[in-house]
């Protein structure tokens, strides 16, 4: 029987419980594929499931995103065959590995123009951004927009999609290169919300009129300050919880803040079919092929260094992607 080396964890907690082991790998099932991998995603989520903020039964792997080549395919898969490459990004979970069994149904095959290292430094992160702003709320040439963690993986690839949208970005950062980062990628109006009230910027930015969306990733700490970033009737997208988890929240002040709509939306209801998975990596890859985004080089980590792209990724210290080298 053929092997693999992944990261397991035995029980939720911090990075240390993450550690490399030797398994079997299990036989494909009709519908399944075997890729061994080329590169690995890190995301944030992956840190949940790590932490238990999200629950996994135990012991499990880690990780929902990695490319590589196809190197076995079961009955009934029909558009890939082996030696395709190919990426995926919604499990199973189980990618911090080098090789995993995924559904053939979720491998987006790549073009010949990206490679594995690049596509899992943008797939999961491009596909989040395809929704939150084609999607949920599709936003219109001229409108003022507001993203928080501006020069994060997701927040890079938000911030020039949303330039060659015609939108006016308002970028939130954690400190001042970060800053220099985001003006350089095209955010209009950068704030550095350690130091400064984004509330307030808002205001003094959009003279009073505040904004109608705000996209937040950060959670527990930026939660009140992006509803009063939002004016009558605007939308608060809470969509991650890079700070904690919102919790113990008093709807009341939704009416009181200006009859604020809130969603907490999540990849899979947003792309939850072959069809709109094609459709939305189509319209991504579109978007990277005009030159409408570029995918900065991700920060690299051995597969064995897994635990130290968490800590890392958990410290703030760093800026656009982190991937995994098997
Ligand atoms: N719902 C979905 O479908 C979906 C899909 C993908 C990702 N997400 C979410 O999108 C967010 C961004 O993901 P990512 O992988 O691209 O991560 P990331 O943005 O590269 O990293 C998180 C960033 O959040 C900021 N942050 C603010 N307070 C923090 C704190 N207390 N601890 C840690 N970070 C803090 C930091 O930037 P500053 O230093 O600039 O503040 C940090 O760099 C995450 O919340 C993730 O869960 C959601």
């Amino acid at each position: 029987m053929s092997k693999m080396t992944r990261i397991e964890i035995n029980a939720h907690g911090g990075p240390e419980q993450m550690q490399l082991v030797e398994r079997d790998l299990p036989e494909l099932k009709p519908g399944q594929i075997l890729v061994r991998h080329e590169a690995i995603g890190v995301n944030f989520i992956d840190t949940y499931h790590r932490s238990g903020l999200y629950q996994l039964p135990m012991p499990t792997g880690l990780g929902g995103e990695a490319a590589g080549l196809v190197e076995a395919v079961g009955d009934g898969v029909a558009h890939v065959k082996v030696g395709d490459r190919v990426a995926y990004c919604s499990g199973p979970i189980g990618s911090y590995a080098t090789h995993n069994i995924i559904d053939g149904a979720t491998a987006v095959l790549l073009p010949t123009s990206i490679t594995a290292k690049q596509a899992v430094s943008c797939l999961l992160k491009g596909l989040t951004v395809q929704y939150l702003i084609r999607q949920i709320y599709p936003v219109q040439q001229g409108e003022t927009v507001l993203f928080h963690a501006a020069a994060g993986g997701v927040g890079q690839i938000a911030v020039q999609w949303l330039k060659a949208l015609g939108a006016t970005v308002i970028g939130t950062v954690g400190s001042e290169e970060k800053a220099d980062l985001v003006k350089a990628l095209g955010c209009d109006h950068v704030i550095n919300y350690r130091t400064e009230s984004a509330p307030e910027r808002v205001k003094a930015i959009t003279d009073g009129a505040k904004l109608p969306v705000v996209f937040d990733g950060v959670g527990k700490d930026t939660f009140e300050d992006s509803l009063d970033c939002l004016r009558p009737r605007g939308l608060m997208v809470s969509f991650g919880n890079a700070s904690g988890a919102v919790d113990g929240v008093n709807l009341g002040i939704l009416a009181s803040k200006g009859s604020l709509m809130v969603t907490r939306p999540t990849l899979g209801h947003f792309i939850p079919t072959r069809a709109a998975l094609e459709a939305a990596s189509n319209d991504f890859f579109a978007a990277i092929a005009s030159g409408a985004i570029k995918i900065a080089d991700p920060t690299e980590y051995a597969l064995a260094d897994a635990a130290k792209a968490h800590i890392d990724l958990q410290s703030r210290k760093t800026t656009g992607s982190l991937v995994l080298i098997p």
